[in-house]
Protein backbone atom coordinates (compact mmCIF):
# COMPACT_ATOMS: atom_id res chain seq x y z
CA UNK A 1 0.00 0.00 0.00
CA UNK A 2 1.30 3.36 -0.35
CA UNK A 3 2.44 5.88 2.27
CA UNK A 4 1.59 8.82 0.04
CA UNK A 5 -1.11 10.63 0.96
CA UNK A 6 -3.14 11.45 -2.46
CA UNK A 7 -2.86 14.72 -4.09
CA UNK A 8 -5.22 17.22 -5.03
CA UNK A 9 -2.79 20.46 -6.29
CA UNK A 10 -3.56 22.22 -2.54
CA UNK A 11 -0.67 23.88 -0.99
CA UNK A 12 -0.34 23.76 2.71
CA UNK A 13 -2.69 27.02 3.21
CA UNK A 14 -5.79 25.62 1.51
CA UNK A 15 -5.51 22.09 2.65
CA UNK A 16 -6.10 23.77 6.20
CA UNK A 17 -8.71 25.91 4.91
CA UNK A 18 -10.40 22.68 3.38
CA UNK A 19 -10.25 21.30 7.11
CA UNK A 20 -10.76 23.70 9.27
CA UNK A 21 -12.87 26.32 7.23
CA UNK A 22 -16.47 26.80 7.27
CA UNK A 23 -17.58 26.37 3.88
CA UNK A 24 -21.10 25.56 2.84
CA UNK A 25 -23.42 26.29 0.10
CA UNK A 26 -25.78 29.84 -0.02
CA UNK A 27 -27.64 31.33 -2.59
CA UNK A 28 -25.61 33.58 -4.51
CA UNK A 29 -21.73 31.59 -4.34
CA UNK A 30 -21.06 30.92 -7.79
CA UNK A 31 -21.73 34.89 -8.27
CA UNK A 32 -22.35 35.91 -12.00
CA UNK A 33 -21.92 32.31 -13.52
CA UNK A 34 -25.60 31.78 -12.24
CA UNK A 35 -27.12 29.37 -9.56
CA UNK A 36 -30.19 26.51 -9.75
CA UNK A 37 -31.44 25.10 -6.63
CA UNK A 38 -34.22 22.65 -6.05
CA UNK A 39 -35.85 20.85 -2.88
CA UNK A 40 -39.16 19.24 -2.84
CA UNK A 41 -42.02 19.47 -0.20
CA UNK A 42 -41.05 16.26 1.56
CA UNK A 43 -38.43 13.45 1.90
CA UNK A 44 -40.80 10.35 0.28
CA UNK A 45 -44.24 10.21 -1.50
CA UNK A 46 -46.48 7.25 -2.03
CA UNK A 47 -47.77 6.21 -5.78
CA UNK A 48 -49.69 9.15 -7.14
CA UNK A 49 -48.94 12.02 -4.79
CA UNK A 50 -48.34 15.45 -5.70
CA UNK A 51 -44.59 16.49 -5.02
CA UNK A 52 -43.90 20.06 -5.53
CA UNK A 53 -40.36 21.11 -6.75
CA UNK A 54 -39.22 24.54 -4.75
CA UNK A 55 -36.37 26.18 -7.47
CA UNK A 56 -34.79 29.09 -7.02
CA UNK A 57 -32.82 29.72 -10.54
CA UNK A 58 -31.13 33.10 -11.64
CA UNK A 59 -31.83 31.27 -15.00
CA UNK A 60 -35.27 31.38 -16.24
CA UNK A 61 -35.14 27.80 -18.24
CA UNK A 62 -34.12 24.88 -17.32
CA UNK A 63 -33.98 21.22 -18.30
CA UNK A 64 -35.53 19.26 -15.37
CA UNK A 65 -34.41 14.82 -15.28
CA UNK A 66 -36.07 12.35 -12.95
CA UNK A 67 -34.78 8.93 -12.65
CA UNK A 68 -34.92 5.92 -10.52
CA UNK A 69 -31.48 5.48 -9.18
CA UNK A 70 -31.07 1.78 -8.59
CA UNK A 71 -29.37 -1.04 -10.36
CA UNK A 72 -29.33 1.45 -13.86
CA UNK A 73 -30.93 5.03 -13.83
CA UNK A 74 -34.28 5.05 -15.21
CA UNK A 75 -35.73 8.07 -16.69
CA UNK A 76 -39.32 8.40 -15.74
CA UNK A 77 -39.68 12.06 -16.41
CA UNK A 78 -38.40 14.73 -18.71
CA UNK A 79 -39.80 18.50 -18.50
CA UNK A 80 -38.42 22.10 -19.83
CA UNK A 81 -39.11 24.49 -17.34
CA UNK A 82 -39.98 28.39 -17.98
CA UNK A 83 -40.42 31.29 -15.80
CA UNK A 84 -38.05 30.28 -13.04
CA UNK A 85 -37.01 33.10 -10.73
CA UNK A 86 -34.18 33.98 -7.76
CA UNK A 87 -36.77 33.41 -4.39
CA UNK A 88 -36.19 35.37 -1.66
CA UNK A 89 -33.68 33.25 0.95
CA UNK A 90 -33.86 33.63 4.83
CA UNK A 91 -30.68 34.34 6.60
CA UNK A 92 -30.68 31.18 8.72
CA UNK A 93 -32.84 28.81 5.95
CA UNK A 94 -31.21 26.10 7.45
CA UNK A 95 -32.86 26.21 10.20
CA UNK A 96 -36.38 27.71 9.56
CA UNK A 97 -36.76 26.19 5.71
CA UNK A 98 -35.90 28.23 2.68
CA UNK A 99 -39.60 29.40 2.29
CA UNK A 100 -39.92 28.93 -1.58
CA UNK A 101 -43.11 28.73 -3.33
CA UNK A 102 -43.23 25.94 -5.84
CA UNK A 103 -42.20 26.32 -9.30
CA UNK A 104 -43.09 23.30 -11.01
CA UNK A 105 -45.77 20.47 -9.58
CA UNK A 106 -46.11 17.38 -11.15
CA UNK A 107 -47.79 13.75 -10.00
CA UNK A 108 -45.51 10.23 -8.82
CA UNK A 109 -47.13 7.90 -11.68
CA UNK A 110 -48.64 5.30 -10.29
CA UNK A 111 -46.33 2.37 -11.89
CA UNK A 112 -43.37 4.08 -10.31
CA UNK A 113 -41.65 1.77 -8.67
CA UNK A 114 -40.38 2.34 -4.65
CA UNK A 115 -37.22 4.00 -5.05
CA UNK A 116 -34.75 6.97 -4.90
CA UNK A 117 -35.14 9.33 -7.74
CA UNK A 118 -32.91 11.84 -8.80
CA UNK A 119 -34.04 15.27 -10.03
CA UNK A 120 -32.08 16.78 -12.30
CA UNK A 121 -31.60 20.23 -13.44
CA UNK A 122 -29.54 21.94 -15.90
CA UNK A 123 -29.29 25.28 -17.74
CA UNK A 124 -27.27 27.49 -19.67
CA UNK A 125 -25.06 29.20 -17.43
CA UNK A 126 -24.02 33.25 -18.55
CA UNK A 127 -20.29 32.32 -18.72
CA UNK A 128 -21.72 29.43 -21.46
CA UNK A 129 -20.66 26.88 -19.15
CA UNK A 130 -24.09 24.18 -18.42
CA UNK A 131 -25.18 24.64 -14.53
CA UNK A 132 -26.41 21.53 -12.90
CA UNK A 133 -27.92 20.91 -9.35
CA UNK A 134 -29.33 17.37 -8.12
CA UNK A 135 -31.77 16.81 -5.78
CA UNK A 136 -33.19 13.23 -4.34
CA UNK A 137 -36.31 11.74 -3.09
CA UNK A 138 -38.08 9.30 -2.18
CA UNK A 139 -40.83 7.13 -3.62
CA UNK A 140 -42.34 4.72 -0.94
CA UNK A 141 -43.61 1.33 -1.53
CA UNK A 142 -47.54 0.65 -1.66
CA UNK A 143 -49.27 -0.96 1.82
CA UNK A 144 -49.60 -4.84 1.85
CA UNK A 145 -47.38 -7.16 2.55
CA UNK A 146 -44.08 -7.85 0.34
CA UNK A 147 -42.66 -11.44 0.30
CA UNK A 148 -39.62 -11.78 -0.75
CA UNK A 149 -38.96 -8.05 -0.63
CA UNK A 150 -36.01 -6.08 0.92
CA UNK A 151 -36.94 -2.96 2.84
CA UNK A 152 -33.95 -0.57 2.80
CA UNK A 153 -34.52 2.73 5.31
CA UNK A 154 -32.74 5.78 3.99
CA UNK A 155 -30.59 7.45 6.52
CA UNK A 156 -32.48 10.56 6.29
CA UNK A 157 -31.61 11.41 9.39
CA UNK A 158 -28.16 11.83 9.15
CA UNK A 159 -28.13 13.18 5.83
CA UNK A 160 -30.40 16.28 7.38
CA UNK A 161 -27.63 16.51 9.60
CA UNK A 162 -24.75 16.46 8.09
CA UNK A 163 -26.24 19.09 4.81
CA UNK A 164 -24.67 22.28 5.01
CA UNK A 165 -26.49 24.09 2.63
CA UNK A 166 -27.47 27.63 4.02
CA UNK A 167 -24.74 27.75 6.80
CA UNK A 168 -25.86 25.02 9.49
CA UNK A 169 -25.86 21.73 10.48
CA UNK A 170 -25.38 19.11 13.43
CA UNK A 171 -21.95 19.83 13.23
CA UNK A 172 -20.98 23.32 12.27
CA UNK A 173 -23.14 26.50 11.43
CA UNK A 174 -24.05 30.34 11.84
CA UNK A 175 -26.01 30.49 15.05
CA UNK A 176 -24.90 31.35 18.77
CA UNK A 177 -24.39 35.09 19.75
CA UNK A 178 -21.08 34.90 17.32
CA UNK A 179 -22.98 32.70 14.60
CA UNK A 180 -19.82 30.66 15.01
CA UNK A 181 -22.15 27.19 16.67
CA UNK A 182 -23.70 24.14 15.24
CA UNK A 183 -27.67 24.31 15.10
CA UNK A 184 -29.39 21.71 17.25
CA UNK A 185 -32.40 22.42 14.77
CA UNK A 186 -32.19 21.88 11.35
CA UNK A 187 -34.53 22.10 8.33
CA UNK A 188 -35.33 19.76 5.76
CA UNK A 189 -36.57 22.23 3.39
CA UNK A 190 -33.83 23.50 1.74
CA UNK A 191 -31.51 21.59 -0.99
CA UNK A 192 -29.44 18.85 0.16
CA UNK A 193 -25.53 19.70 -0.26
CA UNK A 194 -23.26 19.56 -3.07
CA UNK A 195 -22.22 15.86 -3.28
CA UNK A 196 -24.86 14.03 -1.55
CA UNK A 197 -27.08 12.95 -4.29
CA UNK A 198 -24.09 12.52 -7.08
CA UNK A 199 -20.82 11.83 -6.92
CA UNK A 200 -17.47 11.15 -9.24
CA UNK A 201 -16.45 7.53 -8.76
CA UNK A 202 -12.75 8.86 -8.33
CA UNK A 203 -14.35 11.19 -5.15
CA UNK A 204 -12.34 9.46 -1.97
CA UNK A 205 -14.17 7.85 1.22
CA UNK A 206 -12.96 8.87 4.38
CA UNK A 207 -11.04 5.93 5.52
CA UNK A 208 -7.62 6.53 4.12
CA UNK A 209 -6.12 3.88 1.22
CA UNK A 210 -2.51 4.60 2.21
CA UNK A 211 -0.61 4.04 4.85
CA UNK A 212 1.20 7.18 6.52
CA UNK A 213 5.07 7.00 7.26
CA UNK A 214 6.02 7.39 11.11
CA UNK A 215 6.24 11.32 11.26
CA UNK A 216 3.73 12.08 8.48
CA UNK A 217 1.50 14.94 9.22
CA UNK A 218 -2.77 14.24 9.85
CA UNK A 219 -4.31 14.78 6.29
CA UNK A 220 -7.75 14.49 5.79
CA UNK A 221 -8.18 13.78 1.89
CA UNK A 222 -11.42 13.36 1.57
CA UNK A 223 -11.71 17.27 2.55
CA UNK A 224 -9.00 18.40 0.17
CA UNK A 225 -11.01 16.75 -2.45
CA UNK A 226 -13.88 18.60 -1.62
CA UNK A 227 -12.09 21.69 -1.35
CA UNK A 228 -10.43 21.17 -4.47
CA UNK A 229 -13.47 20.13 -6.54
CA UNK A 230 -16.23 22.49 -5.00
CA UNK A 231 -18.37 19.59 -2.87
CA UNK A 232 -19.70 20.07 0.12
CA UNK A 233 -16.95 19.02 3.61
CA UNK A 234 -19.39 16.93 4.59
CA UNK A 235 -19.77 14.60 0.70
CA UNK A 236 -18.42 11.77 2.69
CA UNK A 237 -20.02 11.66 5.69
CA UNK A 238 -23.26 11.08 4.72
CA UNK A 239 -25.72 11.31 1.80
CA UNK A 240 -27.65 8.86 -0.79
CA UNK A 241 -24.56 9.08 -3.11
CA UNK A 242 -21.91 8.10 -0.53
CA UNK A 243 -23.57 5.56 1.33
CA UNK A 244 -27.32 4.16 0.77
CA UNK A 245 -26.94 4.40 -3.03
CA UNK A 246 -24.01 1.20 -2.74
CA UNK A 247 -26.75 -1.41 -1.24
CA UNK A 248 -29.65 -0.53 -3.21
CA UNK A 249 -27.59 -0.95 -6.32
CA UNK A 250 -25.42 -4.07 -5.09
CA UNK A 251 -28.64 -5.29 -3.84
CA UNK A 252 -30.77 -4.63 -7.30
CA UNK A 253 -27.80 -6.11 -9.41
CA UNK A 254 -27.19 -9.15 -7.26
CA UNK A 255 -31.75 -9.81 -8.26
CA UNK A 256 -32.93 -8.46 -4.80
CA UNK A 257 -36.25 -6.40 -4.45
CA UNK A 258 -35.83 -3.86 -2.85
CA UNK A 259 -38.31 -0.62 -1.55
CA UNK A 260 -37.22 2.47 0.04
CA UNK A 261 -38.25 4.59 2.52
CA UNK A 262 -36.94 7.61 4.38
CA UNK A 263 -36.63 7.56 8.23
CA UNK A 264 -39.73 9.51 8.55
CA UNK A 265 -41.78 6.45 7.72
CA UNK A 266 -40.54 4.95 10.86
CA UNK A 267 -41.44 7.47 13.33
CA UNK A 268 -44.57 8.58 11.12
CA UNK A 269 -46.03 5.44 9.70
CA UNK A 270 -44.54 2.16 11.74
CA UNK A 271 -47.01 0.05 10.16
CA UNK A 272 -45.57 -0.70 7.18
CA UNK A 273 -42.49 -2.61 8.36
CA UNK A 274 -44.80 -5.39 9.37
CA UNK A 275 -45.48 -5.49 5.59
CA UNK A 276 -41.60 -7.37 5.19
CA UNK A 277 -39.77 -10.37 6.31
CA UNK A 278 -36.34 -7.90 6.09
CA UNK A 279 -35.71 -4.71 6.80
CA UNK A 280 -31.94 -3.13 6.44
CA UNK A 281 -30.73 -0.02 7.34
CA UNK A 282 -26.57 0.73 5.91
CA UNK A 283 -23.72 3.44 5.53
CA UNK A 284 -23.20 6.28 7.82
CA UNK A 285 -26.69 5.98 10.31
CA UNK A 286 -26.51 8.07 13.46
CA UNK A 287 -29.65 10.04 13.94
CA UNK A 288 -32.76 8.18 15.15
CA UNK A 289 -35.71 9.13 17.04
CA UNK A 290 -37.51 7.38 20.05
CA UNK A 291 -40.55 6.81 17.69
CA UNK A 292 -38.25 5.45 14.83
CA UNK A 293 -36.66 2.80 17.83
CA UNK A 294 -40.09 1.99 18.67
CA UNK A 295 -41.04 0.94 14.94
CA UNK A 296 -38.22 -1.26 15.07
CA UNK A 297 -38.24 -2.75 18.47
CA UNK A 298 -42.12 -3.42 17.88
CA UNK A 299 -41.05 -5.31 14.17
CA UNK A 300 -38.57 -7.29 15.76
CA UNK A 301 -40.45 -8.33 18.41
CA UNK A 302 -43.67 -9.85 16.55
CA UNK A 303 -40.94 -11.96 14.19
CA UNK A 304 -39.39 -9.25 11.90
CA UNK A 305 -35.62 -9.77 11.03
CA UNK A 306 -33.68 -6.46 11.03
CA UNK A 307 -30.02 -6.39 8.85
CA UNK A 308 -28.26 -3.65 9.72
CA UNK A 309 -24.55 -2.83 7.58
CA UNK A 310 -24.29 0.52 9.80
CA UNK A 311 -22.06 2.48 11.51
CA UNK A 312 -22.72 5.25 14.65
CA UNK A 313 -25.89 4.59 15.72
CA UNK A 314 -25.00 7.57 18.08
CA UNK A 315 -27.90 10.38 18.93
CA UNK A 316 -31.58 10.78 19.73
CA UNK A 317 -33.43 13.06 17.49
CA UNK A 318 -36.81 14.84 17.96
CA UNK A 319 -39.11 15.65 14.97
CA UNK A 320 -41.03 18.51 14.92
CA UNK A 321 -43.14 20.82 12.72
CA UNK A 322 -44.80 17.52 11.17
CA UNK A 323 -41.32 16.00 10.54
CA UNK A 324 -40.08 19.47 8.97
CA UNK A 325 -37.72 20.05 11.19
CA UNK A 326 -34.98 18.00 13.41
CA UNK A 327 -33.58 18.81 16.80
CA UNK A 328 -30.53 17.44 18.39
CA UNK A 329 -28.74 19.18 20.95
CA UNK A 330 -25.93 16.74 21.06
CA UNK A 331 -22.67 18.05 23.14
CA UNK A 332 -24.90 21.16 24.55
CA UNK A 333 -28.11 18.90 25.66
CA UNK A 334 -27.67 18.76 29.42
CA UNK A 335 -26.95 22.47 28.90
CA UNK A 336 -29.68 24.00 26.16
CA UNK A 337 -31.93 21.35 25.85
CA UNK A 338 -35.49 22.14 27.43
CA UNK A 339 -36.76 18.64 27.50
CA UNK A 340 -33.75 17.77 29.91
CA UNK A 341 -35.32 20.17 32.36
CA UNK A 342 -38.61 17.92 32.38
CA UNK A 343 -39.82 15.41 34.90
CA UNK A 344 -39.16 12.63 32.12
CA UNK A 345 -36.17 14.00 30.58
CA UNK A 346 -35.93 10.80 28.61
CA UNK A 347 -36.23 12.66 25.25
CA UNK A 348 -33.64 15.02 25.63
CA UNK A 349 -31.59 14.90 22.55
CA UNK A 350 -27.99 13.66 23.92
CA UNK A 351 -26.76 10.55 23.09
CA UNK A 352 -28.97 7.18 23.79
CA UNK A 353 -26.77 5.85 26.49
CA UNK A 354 -26.86 9.22 28.81
CA UNK A 355 -28.26 7.81 32.05
CA UNK A 356 -31.25 10.68 32.03
CA UNK A 357 -32.16 8.93 28.06
CA UNK A 358 -30.74 5.29 29.71
CA UNK A 359 -31.80 3.32 26.22
CA UNK A 360 -28.61 1.69 24.74
CA UNK A 361 -28.35 1.76 21.07
CA UNK A 362 -27.52 -2.24 21.69
CA UNK A 363 -30.95 -2.54 23.43
CA UNK A 364 -32.26 -2.30 19.44
CA UNK A 365 -29.14 -2.92 17.40
CA UNK A 366 -26.52 -5.05 19.47
CA UNK A 367 -24.63 -2.46 19.70
CA UNK A 368 -23.47 0.93 20.71
CA UNK A 369 -21.54 4.22 18.99
CA UNK A 370 -20.24 5.19 22.33
CA UNK A 371 -18.33 2.07 22.52
CA UNK A 372 -16.93 2.00 19.14
CA UNK A 373 -16.23 5.26 17.01
CA UNK A 374 -13.07 6.37 14.64
CA UNK A 375 -11.03 3.96 12.21
CA UNK A 376 -8.73 4.27 9.47
CA UNK A 377 -8.33 7.85 9.10
CA UNK A 378 -6.89 11.15 10.50
CA UNK A 379 -5.04 9.65 13.51
CA UNK A 380 -7.75 7.08 14.83
CA UNK A 381 -6.28 3.65 13.57
CA UNK A 382 -5.10 4.99 10.59
CA UNK A 383 -2.83 1.73 10.11
CA UNK A 384 -5.49 -0.81 11.53
CA UNK A 385 -7.38 -3.55 10.11
CA UNK A 386 -9.37 -2.92 6.95
CA UNK A 387 -11.68 -5.54 7.88
CA UNK A 388 -13.41 -7.51 10.58
CA UNK A 389 -11.07 -9.96 12.78
CA UNK A 390 -13.43 -13.10 13.03
CA UNK A 391 -13.77 -14.56 15.70
CA UNK A 392 -16.56 -17.29 14.94
CA UNK A 393 -16.25 -18.25 11.88
CA UNK A 394 -19.14 -20.85 12.29
CA UNK A 395 -21.76 -18.74 12.45
CA UNK A 396 -24.21 -19.25 9.58
CA UNK A 397 -23.39 -15.83 8.54
CA UNK A 398 -20.44 -17.22 6.72
CA UNK A 399 -21.49 -19.84 5.49
CA UNK A 400 -19.56 -20.55 1.92
CA UNK A 401 -16.79 -17.44 2.79
CA UNK A 402 -14.15 -20.44 4.24
CA UNK A 403 -13.11 -17.54 6.88
CA UNK A 404 -11.64 -19.00 9.78
CA UNK A 405 -10.53 -17.66 13.20
CA UNK A 406 -8.00 -15.09 12.82
CA UNK A 407 -8.92 -14.22 9.61
CA UNK A 408 -10.44 -10.90 8.14
CA UNK A 409 -13.53 -10.39 6.60
CA UNK A 410 -13.60 -7.09 4.11
CA UNK A 411 -9.99 -6.04 4.54
CA UNK A 412 -9.97 -6.53 0.33
CA UNK A 413 -13.14 -3.74 0.11
CA UNK A 414 -11.85 -1.90 3.36
CA UNK A 415 -15.26 -2.70 4.79
CA UNK A 416 -14.33 -1.78 8.56
CA UNK A 417 -14.41 2.13 9.14
CA UNK A 418 -14.41 5.04 9.26
CA UNK A 419 -17.10 4.82 12.10
CA UNK A 420 -17.71 1.63 13.48
CA UNK A 421 -19.59 0.73 16.24
CA UNK A 422 -19.38 -1.63 19.51
CA UNK A 423 -20.02 -3.31 23.05
CA UNK A 424 -17.73 -3.61 26.38
CA UNK A 425 -16.25 -7.28 26.40
CA UNK A 426 -14.06 -9.53 27.84
CA UNK A 427 -12.33 -12.18 25.80
CA UNK A 428 -12.23 -15.74 27.66
CA UNK A 429 -10.71 -18.39 26.24
CA UNK A 430 -9.92 -16.71 23.14
CA UNK A 431 -13.91 -15.75 22.74
CA UNK A 432 -15.24 -11.96 22.94
CA UNK A 433 -18.07 -12.03 25.29
CA UNK A 434 -20.79 -8.64 25.61
CA UNK A 435 -20.51 -7.26 29.40
CA UNK A 436 -23.90 -6.66 30.82
CA UNK A 437 -22.91 -3.00 31.03
CA UNK A 438 -23.59 -2.28 27.59
CA UNK A 439 -27.22 -2.67 27.46
CA UNK A 440 -26.94 -5.64 24.59
CA UNK A 441 -29.70 -8.32 24.74
CA UNK A 442 -28.99 -11.54 26.38
CA UNK A 443 -27.74 -14.06 24.09
CA UNK A 444 -25.94 -12.32 21.94
CA UNK A 445 -23.29 -13.73 20.17
CA UNK A 446 -19.82 -11.20 18.59
CA UNK A 447 -18.86 -12.81 15.32
CA UNK A 448 -16.36 -10.44 14.86
CA UNK A 449 -14.17 -7.61 16.40
CA UNK A 450 -11.66 -5.01 15.62
CA UNK A 451 -10.31 -2.00 17.19
CA UNK A 452 -11.51 1.60 17.12
CA UNK A 453 -10.54 4.93 18.93
CA UNK A 454 -12.81 7.53 20.62
CA UNK A 455 -9.72 10.07 20.40
CA UNK A 456 -6.99 11.14 17.90
CA UNK A 457 -4.35 11.36 19.78
CA UNK A 458 -1.63 13.61 17.88
CA UNK A 459 1.92 11.42 17.33
CA UNK A 460 3.82 14.90 17.46
CA UNK A 461 3.73 18.57 18.99
CA UNK A 462 2.90 19.51 15.84
CA UNK A 463 -0.46 18.00 15.08
CA UNK A 464 -1.90 19.08 18.32
CA UNK A 465 -3.49 22.06 16.23
CA UNK A 466 -4.26 20.15 13.12
CA UNK A 467 -6.24 17.11 14.74
CA UNK A 468 -10.00 17.42 13.01
CA UNK A 469 -11.24 14.47 15.40
CA UNK A 470 -9.61 15.95 18.41
CA UNK A 471 -11.11 14.36 21.85
CA UNK A 472 -14.41 16.10 21.42
CA UNK A 473 -16.27 12.58 21.62
CA UNK A 474 -13.77 11.24 24.46
CA UNK A 475 -14.56 13.82 26.37
CA UNK A 476 -18.12 13.71 26.21
CA UNK A 477 -18.00 10.24 26.45
CA UNK A 478 -16.05 10.50 29.77
CA UNK A 479 -18.09 13.45 30.79
CA UNK A 480 -21.55 10.89 30.41
CA UNK A 481 -19.75 7.70 32.30
CA UNK A 482 -17.63 9.57 34.81
CA UNK A 483 -19.24 12.36 34.91
CA UNK A 484 -15.98 14.34 34.31
CA UNK A 485 -13.85 15.01 31.97
CA UNK A 486 -10.40 14.60 33.17
CA UNK A 487 -7.27 12.77 31.86
CA UNK A 488 -8.08 9.96 33.70
CA UNK A 489 -11.86 9.59 32.43
CA UNK A 490 -11.07 9.74 29.12
CA UNK A 491 -8.17 7.46 29.18
CA UNK A 492 -10.50 4.81 30.66
CA UNK A 493 -13.16 5.36 27.86
CA UNK A 494 -10.90 6.42 24.60
CA UNK A 495 -10.33 2.72 23.77
CA UNK A 496 -13.02 1.78 21.54
CA UNK A 497 -13.99 -1.53 18.94
CA UNK A 498 -16.44 -2.60 16.35
CA UNK A 499 -18.25 -5.59 16.22
CA UNK A 500 -20.32 -7.68 13.38
CA UNK A 501 -23.44 -9.20 16.28
CA UNK A 502 -26.69 -11.36 15.84
CA UNK A 503 -29.02 -12.02 18.35
CA UNK A 504 -32.44 -12.94 18.94
CA UNK A 505 -35.49 -10.83 20.46
CA UNK A 506 -38.98 -11.91 21.14
CA UNK A 507 -39.76 -13.77 17.80
CA UNK A 508 -37.24 -11.82 15.76
CA UNK A 509 -34.09 -11.32 15.19
CA UNK A 510 -31.19 -8.72 14.24
CA UNK A 511 -28.05 -8.81 12.37
CA UNK A 512 -25.09 -6.10 12.81
CA UNK A 513 -22.28 -5.87 11.29
CA UNK A 514 -21.38 -2.09 12.88
CA UNK A 515 -19.46 -0.10 9.90
CA UNK A 516 -20.37 2.48 7.94
CA UNK A 517 -18.16 0.95 5.37
CA UNK A 518 -19.83 -2.32 4.95
CA UNK A 519 -21.50 -0.48 1.88
CA UNK A 520 -18.17 0.71 0.27
CA UNK A 521 -16.97 -3.34 0.49
CA UNK A 522 -20.27 -4.03 -1.18
CA UNK A 523 -18.88 -1.24 -4.11
CA UNK A 524 -15.68 -2.29 -4.52
CA UNK A 525 -17.03 -6.43 -5.58
CA UNK A 526 -15.43 -7.43 -2.25
CA UNK A 527 -16.73 -11.09 -2.60
CA UNK A 528 -16.80 -12.28 0.73
CA UNK A 529 -18.90 -9.45 1.85
CA UNK A 530 -21.15 -9.61 -0.43
CA UNK A 531 -21.56 -13.66 0.28
CA UNK A 532 -22.23 -12.45 3.74
CA UNK A 533 -24.73 -10.03 3.18
CA UNK A 534 -26.78 -12.58 0.77
CA UNK A 535 -26.31 -15.19 3.75
CA UNK A 536 -28.18 -12.72 5.81
CA UNK A 537 -30.77 -11.32 3.28
CA UNK A 538 -31.49 -15.20 2.01
CA UNK A 539 -32.12 -16.35 5.71
CA UNK A 540 -33.58 -12.97 6.80
CA UNK A 541 -36.38 -13.30 3.67
CA UNK A 542 -36.82 -16.36 3.83
CA UNK A 543 -39.01 -15.86 6.87
CA UNK A 544 -36.42 -18.11 9.13
FE1 LIG B 1 -21.00 10.02 12.68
Amino acid sequence: MSTDYPDFGLDAAQRRDAVFTHRYEYPGMDGARGELWCYSDALAYAPGSLVRLMISSSVERAELEIARDGAELRVVLQQSLAGLRWQPTPEDCSVVGCGWESAFEFRIGEDWPSGAYRVSLVAAGNDGAPIRSHHLFIVKPRPGPKPRRVLQVAATGTWTAYNTWGGSNHYRGLTGPNRDQYSPTVSIERPWCRGFVVLPADAPRVPLECSPPPGAPLRYPHMEWAYATGHSTKYASAGWASYDSHFMRWAERAGYAVDLVSQHELHYEPGLLHDYDCVVMVGHDEYWSWEMRDAIDAYVDRGGHVARFAGNFMWQTRLEEGGRRQVCYKYRARAEDPVYRERDNSRTTGSWEAPETGRPGAATFGLNAIDGLYAGWGGCAARGVRGFPVYRPGHWAFRGTDLSYGDLLGAEGHAFGYEVDGLPYVIRDGLPEALPTGGAPEGLSILALGMSSLIEEPRSQADIDDRFIGDEEATYVAGLRFGDASAASVDRVKRGCGMIVHFTRGAGEVFHAGSCEWVAALLRNDAMVARVTSNVLDRYLAGS
